[in-house]
């Protein structure tokens, strides 16, 4: 069986040693030494002035719209996950919805000023599988309307853009460490920013607003992680560049591979460092997307259609027509990637895939 990813694992001796220590310590949870190191190991290899470490993506997201304050209307995009989008709508905002470039699979900044009301608070952005937006321009739109920006970066653990972590931009940023992501803490996320009070706001809010055993900053929730989960981040760091490069190799024999099947394939924005993150392949009709699948599934190969449906199909918002996040949505097939996948895997993947495109 080959699914879409597997978790990767780091040595269960390597692991179980940072576990004896915590029975020793008895400090399970609540910002112990293990969260600690992992937040200040993280900070240096990421090379970022601040983070915190949360207990998973969505909170991050949800913190972060939280901390800025925003009520109204955040402009979004459509081909994300539903996490992106049911944030906002949890944080009591409202999602509009601009849609994607064709090439890119990201937010499509020329379209984002048409979207902007006066109730336009903010940009979620989300980097569509560690590919950076255009930071630069949506940064220009921002200034002009006053709006906050907050990248969803859930796909970018090692995506670098100008010499810098992705994690860097934006007012706030946030990212998910869910075991099916590169890097990866079982159940994870963190928050980013350059701003100190921001930083401060937010570790407030993800300990339920605590200023003391008996004091209350402000509202919180509870959004602190655990000891064991941070060991598991502690350990996979020391794998990550490993990870990183075989993603690498897999994604160049897919491209060597399958470089006779007809597809779209993401364009990753200029000035990147790519993290390969995922292999999305975008086809050229929704039929042969299913037949592509179905012939994957009859020899126990499990892609995933990531992201679909396009979130302006949630029971929840207004729906409007986007077309090019409705379209890629419908044909987009992320084939399977993980560390331990093998060459022969990906050439078993390509064949089936042409096969079906011969016939
Ligand atoms: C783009 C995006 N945003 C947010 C999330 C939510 O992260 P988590 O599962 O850690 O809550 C995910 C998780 O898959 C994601 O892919």
């Amino acid at each position: 069986m080959i699914p879409v990813t597997k978790p990767f694992l780091p040595p269960q001796e390597e692991y179980n040693k940072l576990i004896s220590d915590i029975w020793c310590r008895q400090w399970l949870t609540n910002n112990g030494p293990l969260v600690n190191d992992l937040e200040l190991k993280l900070k240096e290899y990421l090379r970022v002035p601040h983070l915190l470490y949360l207990s998973n993506g969505t909170i991050a997201l949800q913190i972060a719209i939280k901390a800025l304050g925003l009520k109204g209307q955040i402009i979004t995009t459509p081909f994300s996950y539903v996490a992106t989008t049911s944030s906002i709508v949890w944080e009591g905002c409202t999602p509009i919805f601009v849609d994607i470039d064709e090439q890119t699979f990201n937010i499509d900044a020329k379209k984002i000023e048409a979207a902007i009301s006066e109730n336009t608070v903010a940009i979620l952005a989300t980097h569509v599988y560690g590919n950076p937006c255009d930071i630069e321009k949506i940064q220009i739109i921002a200034d002009k309307y006053n709006l906050k920006v907050i990248y969803d970066a859930a796909h970018c653990f090692g995506t670098l853009y100008k010499g810098k972590s992705v994690f860097a931009y934006g007012d706030i940023c946030t990212t998910s460490f869910h075991a099916t992501k590169l890097y990866h803490t079982v159940e994870g996320g963190a928050v980013f920013t350059n701003d100190p009070s921001l930083l401060k706001t937010m570790a407030y809010m993800r300990n339920f607003g605590h200023d003391g055993p008996e004091k209350f900053q402000g509202l919180g929730i509870n959004g602190k992680n655990s000891e064991f989960h941070a060991a598991m981040g502690l350990v996979n760091l020391n794998y990550i560049d490993d990870i990183l490069i075989k993603r690498k190799e897999l994604s160049l024999h897919y491209d060597f591979t399958l470089k006779n099947l007809k597809k779209q394939k993401q364009v990753i924005y200029n000035d990147t460092v790519y993290n390969f993150g995922y292999y999305p392949i975008v086809l050229d009709s929704e039929e042969i997307t299913l037949m592509m699948i179905q012939e994957l599934e009859k020899n126990l190969i499990f892609p995933r259609r990531y992201f679909f449906p396009s979130l302006i199909n949630l029971p929840y918002v207004e729906f409007i027509e986007l077309p090019l996040s409705e379209s890629i949505s419908k044909r987009v097939i992320c084939l399977p990637l993980y560390h331990t996948m093998t060459f022969e895997d990906v050439d078993l993947i390509s064949r089936l895939l042409l096969r079906v495109q011969n016939n």
